[in-house]
Order: structure tokens, then sequence, then C-alpha cells
């Protein structure tokens, strides 16, 4: 008790009793992470594409690595128990979660809503759908994802022989070995649906995963997947990686250089244990800068740019693609320019290093 309480001479005025203060504290330990979670909810909700709405995501350690060196090694656990708990806020907040037949036969994980985001055990009504692709059909029928297929959507994208998609119970294609009908038919008895398509580019899983009403997918790996899409951009909407404190000197994502270094906008970070999580938007378009800061006005490149912007049946990652090209003959030629006048006295612009560059050119498209 306070020294004057006892001691103070004016008599106590009784005071009705006030509300307590409204309080700042969070709602939930994690409350950054739901607000985030929140907020791609509502961007999954609103979007409206051809295809679905892409959440690409991944845990990695410091020196990227997603998986061990061997596709032989055992599992690699990186995430700490909070970031876990955040994945499985976000594979809630979409229609389906995505990995590749490498990450069943290697993890055999479950892929399912099992605890909110402050890691509280939760039952949802509904599982998203597991997608899982496919193109040798090889995911073992024994699989823990496979014995789920009664009770939620299973759906594996496999490549058939014709060119639509027609599923392999209705229509199983004619050029499959028995070995395959085999194994279609083992995974298809036990609830699977096994989905044949045109070919297995993500353009086409895209495609048909939004003609099966599926309109928001979690992409959760594995290393090939990851790199796939990193490859093609433009099907990403948002990326979301947990960083956690190892090295590992393992496989990781992207395999090789990009076509353009890939720069996420609207960027959050989050400490969730002893993780980052760092969340952002994938570029729409990438812009030219960020592929060729060097010729960012483009005054230079028209020489070489080909009607890239009246064409207009190219998508935006072919422009990007062709814009690259563009930049790295263009790099080539000056590098030639330098060569070619250092060993001649000439000026880099004199006409008979462009008559020489142009001659080899020509001697090069034939
Ligand atoms: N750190 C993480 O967040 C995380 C998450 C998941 C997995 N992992 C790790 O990743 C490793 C597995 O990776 P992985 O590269 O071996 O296998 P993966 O990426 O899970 O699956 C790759 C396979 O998917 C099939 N596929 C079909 N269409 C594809 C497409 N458009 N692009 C790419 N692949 C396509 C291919 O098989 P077909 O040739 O038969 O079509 C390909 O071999 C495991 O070690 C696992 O532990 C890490």
């Amino acid at each position: 008790m306070s020294a004057w309480f006892g001691s103070s001479s004016t008599p106590r005025v009784a005071q009705d009793p006030q509300p307590p203060p409204e309080s700042d504290a969070p709602t939930h330990p994690n409350e950054p992470a739901w607000e985030l979670v929140e907020a791609l909810e509502a961007r999954v909700k609103q979007h409206d594409g051809a295809t679905p709405f892409v959440t690409l995501s991944w845990a990695q350690g410091l020196d990227g690595s997603m998986a061990h060196a061997s596709k032989d090694d055992p599992r690699l656990m990186l995430s700490g128990s909070e970031s876990m708990a955040f994945t499985h806020g976000l594979r809630k907040a979409h229609t389906a979660i995505m990995v590749g037949r490498g990450t069943i036969s290697g993890d055999d994980p479950r892929l399912s809503v099992r605890m909110d985001i402050d890691g509280k055990e939760i039952q949802v009504e509904e599982q998203p759908a597991a997608i899982i692709l496919d193109g040798s059909l090889s995911t073992p029928p024994s699989s823990k994802i496979v014995s789920q297929a009664k009770m939620r959507r299973v759906i594996i994208l496999t490549r058939g022989d014709s060119d639509t998609m027609c599923d392999f119970q209705e229509k199983p294609p004619k050029t499959w070995s028995m070995a395959k009908i085999q194994r279609g038919a083992a995974l298809s008895c036990r609830g699977a649906k096994v989905m044949c398509l045109p070919s297995t580019s993500l353009e086409d899983i895209l495609k048909a995963l939004k003609t099966l009403d599926i309109h928001s997918v979690f992409v959760e790996g594995g290393v090939s997947v990851v790199d796939a899409f990193l490859r093609r951009p433009d099907l990403v909407d948002q990326v979301v990686v947990t960083v956690a404190p190892l090295f590992v000197g393992g496989r990781r994502p992207p395999k090789g250089p990009l076509e353009a270094p890939l720069r996420l906008s609207n960027v959050e970070t989050l400490t969730l244990g002893d993780d980052v999580v760092v969340s952002g938007q994938m570029p729409s378009a990438v812009d030219f800068a960020n592929v060729a800061p060097e010729f960012a006005d483009r005054g230079e490149l028209s020489d070489v740019t080909q009607d890239e912007d009246d064409d207009e049946d190219l998508t935006e990652f072919e422009r990007l693609a062709r814009k690259h090209a563009d930049a790295k003959r263009l790099r080539e030629e000056r590098a030639e320019r330098d060569r070619l006048s250092k060993e001649h006295g000439l000026a880099p612009d004199d006409p008979l290093i462009t008559q020489a560059i142009e001659e080899a050119r020509a001697l090069d498209e034939t």
C-alpha cells in the first residue's frame, strides 16, 4: 500500500467507476500477421482475372536454400512454430494449395489448415483443395494427401495427349502406357481427380484451375515449382518468403539467372519467432528500367527493338523478354565497338566500325 493512502487527512471522495481506458494492446499475439493475411484475403476476393490469384510462398535459409542439396536427404525443417502458424493462415485465405510432385514424394505433407495464426488448433468447415503438379503421374497413392481425397478436393494435374483438358476417369489418354493408366486408376479410385492437360506449362495449369472453379492458389513449393513461377512473374500476384536464421548450402530458387531482377512492391516485413517474413506484390509489368537501367530512356534501343509496343498479342512477360534480349544485344554491340575502336584506333561510332558490326550481324543471321 502506498504511504500517502493511510496518512491522508483529506476524506476521499467516492467516484463513479470509470470505464477502463481503451487499450491499444493487440487482440492477437501476432496482430501484424493477422492484418497481413486479412489484406491478402481482401485482394484475393477482389481478383477477377483470366487465371486464379497466385500467392507464391516458401521458406528459406539465409543463403536462400529451400531444401537440402540432395533430393535423397530428409526434409529440411526451416520455419519455426510461429511462422508455420502464419502459413496455415495464408493457406486458409486461398481456394487451393499447390505443390509439385517432388514435394509429395519427398515430404508427404498434409497441406491442410489445422491452426490459426496464433497457433491455436482449429477445424475449418472446408479445407482448401490440394493441387499436385505431376506430369509423370508418380504421386504415391499411399501419400497422406491422396488419403484425404474422399474428404476434400485433391486434384492431380498431368499431361494428356489432346489439346483440351479431360478427366482421366472419363477419357484416359489413348497414348499412355498401361503402367501409367494403372497409376491413374490407383489415384482415381482413392478419390483424387486426375486431370489430363495439353501440357503442364504454368499457363495451361492455371487456365485449367480456373475452369475447375479454383479462384486463388497458394503455391508452396518445391524448388522446381517456385523456380518455374519466378520465370513467369506475370502469373504471380503476391510473394511471401519466410527467412529462417540458418545456412544450408542446399537447393534454392531461382536455379539460374532470371530474365530480369524482380523487385516486389508494397513490401511488408514481419518477425515471427526467430524468422523474418518478407511479403510483397509481384510487379504486374516489370518496368523497363528494371530490365536495363543503362538504356532506361530507350532512345538507343529504338534501333533494335522491333515493333514491340505495336504487337498487341504479346503478353507483358513476352514484351519484357524481348526488351531484355534487345538490351543484351545492344550491350554486346557496345563492347564490340569498344574493342574494334581500340584495335584500329578509330572512334567507336566510326562508319567503318558500324559497317563491320552490321556485316558480322548479317553473317550471324544467316
Ligand atoms: N522450403 C520450402 O518452403 C519448401 C516447400 C516445399 C518443398 N520444399 C522442398 O522442395 C523439395 C522438392 O522440390 P523439387 O524441385 O524436387 O520438386 P517440386 O518442385 O515439388 O516438384 C517438381 C515436379 O513437379 C512437376 N511439375 C509439373 N509441372 C511443373 C511445372 N510447370 N513447373 C515445375 N514443375 C512441374 C515436375 O514433375 P514431372 O516432370 O513429373 O511433371 C517436377 O519434377 C523437397 O526437398 C522439399 O522438402 C521446400
